[in-house]
């Protein structure tokens, strides 16, 4: 019965909904080349769901792959963006867990050969989706998705943080690091200190728990952290595309963990004598690489953690598909630019 309904409901599109607004490219190249037009709306496969989008949010990883400096093989055109919430208009036959009128949130497109998400409608396979709680909206779900993700995988699954433990974040108040200050609240850590490019960025990240904020453009960073964890810290989360691991390895404690995951290119000299002596651990992950299963793990708990209103992403603005070429130059311009015009995620709406 559910199921001819949602092939009538399917047949409706395809008489009225042939095509639809999209932000895409035709070859990897500037933001300037992203295009916004009309592509033909997607048909639901198998295990595959239809979504009218209701928002997608920007992360460095789409400007990578939009540029090329990211060499991936990309469906043609190819539809920008990873991260997608809205709701479900019509599923595949073999859905079991998603049916039309559900709210869903999710990651991982635009990635190893599937479409991106910057268009009305998008077919995401129900593997990548998850329940939206009643009381989020959908920009808040898409802004907290990849960077959400990516701050549980890093927190949880590889460095197995403890309640109890100190936390340091180098780049608290940008996608990732908003998100690993917040979960690592969640998660019982004693102390979080955190680092921000500016005084306002600073009490932006105390509002979002961190215990101490080290302005890294004035103070010393290594000097302030061991003032505030004599001891050492336990879990050093390093965002920054750039990493500076000496310093790392001097502020670890006993057993410290550093978690890397950004900076392809980047060289970074280890103090060896130090870091095996403490018995330290250099652990790395990408996010898109982690089977479907753990991502769903950790997307259970973000469920919870954003019903409760304990996880709220920082939306630095909101901005329409249209807009996505000028959303592509600012994120490029304070991510790789490091020139500090963004406080959180841009958001891209309809
Ligand atoms: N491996 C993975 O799975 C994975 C997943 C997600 C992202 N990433 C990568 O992780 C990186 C961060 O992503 P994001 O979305 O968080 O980017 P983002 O929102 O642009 O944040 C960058 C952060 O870096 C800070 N920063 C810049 N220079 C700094 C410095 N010298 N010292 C301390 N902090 C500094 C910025 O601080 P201010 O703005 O306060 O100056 C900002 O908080 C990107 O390269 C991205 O591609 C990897």
């Amino acid at each position: 019965m559910n199921l001819a309904i949602e092939n009538l409901r399917w047949g409706q599109y395809l008489a009225w909904m042939a095509d639809m607004k999209a932000a895409y490219i035709k070859a990897p190249g500037p933001a300037t080349e992203i295009l916004y037009g009309d592509l033909e709306v997607p048909v639901p496969q198998k295990s595959e769901v239809l979504i009218r989008v209701g928002a997608v949010s920007v992360n460095p990883i789409d400007t990578y792959l939009r540029s090329g400096n990211v060499p991936m093989e990309l469906p043609m055109p190819y539809i920008i963006g990873c991260d997608v919430a809205g709701t479900v208009e019509a599923v595949g036959p073999e859905v079991a867990r998603f049916r039309s009128g559900d709210r869903v949130w999710g990651s991982n497109q635009g990635l190893l050969g599937r479409q991106g998400t910057t268009a009305e409608f998008v077919c995401v396979d129900e593997t990548w989706l998850y329940p939206t709680p009643s009381n989020v909206t959908d920009a808040s779900a898409a802004a907290m998705s990849l960077v959400g993700i990516t701050a549980h995988l890093g927190l949880v699954h590889r460095g197995q943080l403890q309640a109890g433990e100190t936390v340091f974040v180098n780049g608290g108040s940008g996608g990732v690091g908003s998100a690993v200050v917040q979960m690592a609240k969640c998660l019982g850590a004693a102390k979080v200190i955190t680092t921000a490019g500016s005084e306002e960025k600073a009490e932006t990240c105390r509002l979002l728990g961190a215990d101490h904020v080290i302005l890294y453009r004035q103070e010393n960073v290594l000097l302030e952290i061991q003032s505030q964890a004599p001891d050492g810290v336990d879990f050093w989360w390093e965002t920054v595309r750039e990493p500076q691991l000496d310093r790392a390895v001097t502020a670890l404690a006993r057993n410290g963990r550093i978690i890397v995951m950004a900076g392809r290119d980047a060289r970074s000299e280890v103090p060896i004598g130090p870091f095996y002596a403490k018995g330290c651990s250099l652990l790395g992950f990408v996010m898109f690489m982690t089977p479907a299963e753990v991502q769903r793990r950790a997307a259970e708990e973000i469920y919870r953690w954003l019903a409760e209103g304990r996880l709220v992403p920082r939306i630095d603005r909101e901005l329409s598909f249209s807009a996505a070429a000028q959303a592509h130059s600012i994120q490029e311009g304070s991510t790789v630019g490091c020139d500090g015009s963004l406080q959180g995620k841009i958001v891209l709406v309809p």
